[in-house]
């Protein structure tokens, strides 16, 4: 199972920076998006990032030409055909996932790995909507992927080994990741411990406590976080953050992880963080 051509579907904030990753480190991606519109937004969004990198002397001009020139875009699922590794990125939804998996069921080769990158669905409903569950599994990237250097690789009750050892060398070996292993539970391990946190800065604040200012300072300055818990918050959305801590109870059915309300209304209220321009702190 050599890993030469890789299927990306969605180029939001994670499917592009699963896009940019894997293109800098030489493979073909190809790129799927659902309309010409998302194709648009998921391209800016990488040379964004690239541009990022070039100017903070991370990337030079012939390897950021290079990234580019190895990703193919598209809206046309066939053009996933010929990809060994197909990485899912879209929005946190099941029907969704369970619908994009059944296409790719009957678009790709028998050997080709099938992999998600839910942060909270139970990836073996996912895998049970194909014929070949032993050849799904999940691959957590963390945002922003480009940045990030841990992958949480995830094995269902079904999965392969061979798929696992195949994708652990790949994060590893090809795209330079730490990689952790992780059993399919609600959260994994980064995200069980992350978003509690979370809510509970958020909980804090919500009870008058002390200002998301002073919360975040305190936790950057306090324990050398690289940033606060509600400056996080709005850098991975707030309906993210509220879908996850609503997995999580499910779940383990624990009280301390019921999301507390402020969240809830602030998602109502479509205050989603940065990408709405407006969470904790206004963009
Ligand atoms: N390409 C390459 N390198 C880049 C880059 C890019 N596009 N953008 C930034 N960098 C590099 C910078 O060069 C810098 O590297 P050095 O330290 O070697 O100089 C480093 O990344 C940090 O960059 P900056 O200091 O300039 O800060 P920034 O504002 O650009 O980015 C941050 C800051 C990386 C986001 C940092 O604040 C951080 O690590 N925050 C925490 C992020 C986090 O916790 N993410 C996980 C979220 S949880 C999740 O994703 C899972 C889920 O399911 C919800």
């Amino acid at each position: 199972m050599a890993i030469d051509t890789v299927g990306v579907v969605g180029a939001g904030a994670m499917g592009s920076g699963i896009i940019e990753v894997v293109a800098r480190n030489g493979l073909k991606v190809v790129a799927r998006e659902i309309s010409p519109e998302a194709v648009e937004a998921g391209k800016t969004r990488v040379e964004g990032s690239l541009e990022k990198a070039v100017s903070r002397g991370k990337l030079d001009e012939a390897d950021r030409a290079a990234t580019l020139a190895n990703i193919v875009w598209t809206t046309d699922f066939d053009e996933l055909a010929p990809s060994d590794l197909v990485i899912e990125a879209v929005v946190e939804n099941l029907d969704l996932k369970a619908e994009i998996f059944k296409a790719l069921d009957s678009v790709l080769d028998a050997d080709a790995i099938m992999a998600t990158n839910t942060s909270s669905i139970p990836i073996i409903d996912i895998a049970m909507a194909t014929s070949r569950p032993e050849m799904v599994c999940g691959i957590h990237f963390f945002n922003p992927a480009t940045v990030m250097k841990l992958v949480e690789v995830i094995s269902t009750q079904r999965t392969s080994p061979e798929v696992i050892s195949v994708v652990t060398d790949f994060a590893t070996n090809v795209l330079g990741k730490r990689v952790v292993p992780a059993p399919d539970r609600a959260g994994f391990v980064v995200n069980a411990l992350l978003i509690p946190y979370i809510c509970q800065a958020i909980a804090m604040f919500e009870a008058g406590h002390a200002s998301a200012e002073d919360i975040d300072a305190a936790m950057q300055l306090g324990c050398g976080h690289p940033m606060g818990p509600l400056t996080l918050a709005d850098m991975i959305g707030l309906d993210v953050c509220l879908f996850t801590e609503e997995s999580l109870h499910a779940e383990y059915q624990e009280r301390f992880l019921a999301p507390p309300p402020l969240l809830r209304r602030m998602v109502s209220a479509g205050k989603l963080g940065r990408k709405s321009g407006e969470g904790f702190y206004t963009y």
